[in-house]
């Protein structure tokens, strides 16, 4: 349960500050993974809420296109993690808008992801599709991964990030 009264707010940060939570809830605790081709790239957006001085999610977007396609409009989300008692307020979904906003501000057309089994559903609410069968990764045979995509909407974006 989380307090009311916390204060909660969104920063866009630098890859270091979302790594712990990635490590932590992504990636079994395992230090030298958490670093993700693209993280310093100068269009990537590295996306944190915090309450009050700490960071409770994180999530971040890059250009990159689509495995076997060449198409420079797709921008891939990496890392998104809430932690365990913040999820189901609405986070998750403060956190994809924030990148989605980055990723059309730089012309972006297409988001997509390598999504595993239990945040599928998360996804589907946010308007995403998965048209292919589960893969593993050779990093994480003991989980089940859909690539999944949604077209970003056009029309007018705020200019704050
Ligand atoms: C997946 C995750 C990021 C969702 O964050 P969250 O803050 O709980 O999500 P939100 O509260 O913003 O939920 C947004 C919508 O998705 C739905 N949703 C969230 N998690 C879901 C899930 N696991 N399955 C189905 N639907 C889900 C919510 O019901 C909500 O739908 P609504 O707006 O129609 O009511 C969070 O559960 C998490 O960090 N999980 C562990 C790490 C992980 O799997 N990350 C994704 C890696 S691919």
């Amino acid at each position: 349960m989380l307090d009311s009264t916390a204060l909660f707010s969104v920063h866009a940060v630098s890859a270091e500050y979302v790594r712990p939570l990635r490590r932590t809830i992504l990636l079994d605790n395992q230090t030298d993974s958490s670093r993700f081709r693209g993280d310093d790239e100068p269009t990537t957006l590295h996306v944190a809420i915090y309450r009050s001085e700490r960071i409770i999610a994180v999530a971040t977007v890059c250009r990159e296109a689509l495995p076997g396609s060449q198409d420079d409009t797709a921008w891939r989300l990496r890392g998104v993690a809430v932690e365990e008692h913040a999820r189901g307020y609405g986070f998750g979904r403060t956190l994809m808008k924030a990148c989605f906003d980055h990723a059309r501000r730089h012309g972006g057309r297409l988001a997509w992801c390598t999504a595993r089994e239990t945040a599928r559903g998360f996804y589907e609410a946010l308007g995403f599709a998965s048209s292919s069968p589960p893969f593993k990764l050779p990093s994480r045979g003991d989980l089940l991964f859909y690539e999944m995509h949604y077209v970003l909407p056009g029309g007018p974006i705020s200019d704050v990030e």
